[in-house]
């Protein structure tokens, strides 16, 4: 049977419209979803929308309207954003669903039977964009240390999660699993945290509705977060179907952001513990995407929506940037002029005009069908060290160095065009030296479309069909369909127009 693959995304708050740091965390798992749907493993790619908590409440009041009211209206704005990026996803999740609200009582019972689950007085500070409680000595000037605005002085009976409790399970869970949290760095600040001691956090309000009811006392809702995080396990059937659960879960990985690391690594892996579940396999958290060196927020008006930039580079044009320019892990800062010139060198350039380059010949110089690949074609051994290394890559989610493997195939087929000049050869009459040339050179261009495929899949579509493949690349299936020889000689090539036309930066 197919190898069960589960990966998220964190469930955005509803408060807030899809921006490109949201669809940096997405596309890179619809990315690593294609590619594991692409080595035939059972895929559930989960994502959704975090619904409840203060910060929706206010947003809703705001505007005058209900909070699910007014959380269905951005819930909506972020699947439509998904779609039109061509996200893979398989389940939306929304945490006002009642399948949610049924997992997180049946959650929180199991962890509240266990013990870890006791009623206390708070007192302390309380941000309410990041929905999280700081001590005076977390504090910034007094002020929020993410936001910088201040803070919320609150008091209050509350249901407290017994953390403290887990600190040393903590520590031997990651002693016994090095790889939990990617990459290394941020495994360190995971580590160095759970040492300074942790405290016990309230997971209950009262002082708020929207929420969900804790089954024991419902005077009490659940704090969001606590809520949020078992979203995971909702989407793969905790407390509806026992048998889908235990196939998905642990899921393979949680794809975060940096700002979110403390609730997957310490806060998630300790309550699913206390629920008696296991821990997520990996929580890899990726950096800022930093625009003109800053974060992007509503106050400051630098949020950029997705449909900006594929206006103006298309949906694979906005992939590819965002998957090839900002590695996986550090932040990056995304700028328009880098946007163009990447474009047009990798896109239009490197992948682009070799491919009009390689059917123009073949169609010249073959009559348009497909000539045989050679079976030790100077191509093949590099076509077979960028499959070895495109794995080696996404095993560690450097989904940029995966596509600059996949790139450098490219430029190692350009290369060889430039080095055999097929054009000298066919004036010289020497068919058969083309025809060996340019099948090598289709067959370099299949396998490169194949593994570029996860990350552009429109152009790669296309180019698929141009080839004379039938189906799409999302058909066949790896390792196999990476093997040097596949391309079926005879078939029909299509030219066809342009992939990927060149930007000009004055537009
Ligand atoms: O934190 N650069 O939701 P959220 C990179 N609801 N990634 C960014 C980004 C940026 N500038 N801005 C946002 C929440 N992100 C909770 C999550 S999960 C159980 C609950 C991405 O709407 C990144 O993945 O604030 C970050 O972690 C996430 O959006 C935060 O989304
Ligand atoms: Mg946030």
């Amino acid at each position: 049977m197919a190898r069960p693959f589960f990966v998220t995304t964190p469930i955005y708050y509803v408060n807030d419209v899809p921006h490109i740091g949201h669809a940096y965390t997405t596309v890179a798992a619809d990315v690593l979803a294609r590619w594991r749907r692409l080595h035939g493993d059972d895929v559930f790619f989960l994502t959704g929308t975090d619904e409840h908590g203060l910060k929706v409440q206010r947003s809703a009041e705001e505007r005058g309207i209900s909070p699910l009211e007014w959380a269905t209206t951005t819930a909506a704005r972020f699947r439509s954003a998904w779609d039109d990026l061509d996200i893979s996803y398989d389940d939306f999740i929304r945490t006002t669903e009642p399948r949610h609200h049924a997992a997180v009582q049946e959650f929180l019972q199991r962890v509240y039977d266990n013990g870890d689950i006791e009623l206390d007085t708070y007192e302390g500070q309380y941000c309410v964009p990041c929905e999280a409680y700081y001590t005076d000595d977390e504090l910034v000037d007094g002020n929020c240390p993410i936001h910088g605005r201040p803070v919320d002085h609150v008091v209050e009976q509350n249901y407290f999660f017994r953390l403290s409790r887990y600190e040393q399970r903590l520590l031997d869970f990651y002693a016994e699993h090095p790889d939990a949290v990617q990459p290394e760095s941020r495994r360190n600040e995971v580590l160095g945290f759970i040492r300074q001691g942790l405290r016990d956090f309230s997971m209950s309000r009262t002082s708020i509705s929207w929420g969900v009811p804790l089954p024991w006392d419902p005077s009490h809702v659940a704090y969001v977060w606590f809520d949020a995080l078992i979203n995971y396990c909702t989407g793969v059937g905790f407390g509806a179907d026992a048998e889908r659960f235990a196939r998905f879960w642990p899921a393979d990985y949680h794809l975060v952001g940096k700002d979110i690391l403390r609730f997957h690594a310490v806060y998630w892996p300790a309550m699913l513990m206390a629920a008696g579940l296991e821990p997520p396999e990996v929580v890899f958290a990726h950096g800022w995407l930093l625009v003109g060196g800053e974060k992007m927020s509503k106050t400051r008006a630098n949020q950029i929506a997705p449909s900006d930039l594929v206006a103006d580079f298309g949906v694979d044009g906005f992939r590819y940037h965002f998957m090839a320019d900002q590695r996986f892990g550090p932040d990056g800062d995304f700028s328009y002029e880098a946007m163009v010139a990447r474009y047009n060198s990798d896109l239009a350039n490197n992948y682009g005009n070799l491919a009009n380059r390689v059917l123009n010949m073949a169609v010249n110089y073959c009559g348009g069908v497909v000539p045989a690949t050679r079976a030790d074609g100077p191509l093949a051994a590099v076509a077979a060290e960028t499959y070895t290394e495109v794995v080696a890559c996404m095993d560690r989610l450097d989904v940029a160095g995966a596509l600059g493997a996949v790139w450098d195939l490219m430029g190692a087929t350009n290369a060889y065009i430039e080095a055999s000049e097929p054009w000298k050869r066919n004036k010289a009459g020497d068919t058969e030296g083309v025809a060996g040339i340019l099948g090598d050179c289709l067959e370099a261009l299949r396998i490169a479309t194949l593994l570029a495929a996860p990350t552009i899949p429109r152009a790669t579509t296309e180019m698929w069909r141009r080839l004379g493949l039938t189906g799409t690349p999302f058909d066949v299936s790896l390792p196999a369909a990476a093997a040097w020889g596949q391309l079926p000689s005879g078939s029909v090539l299509d030219k066809g127009a342009p992939l990927f036309p060149r930007k000009d930066i004055d537009e």
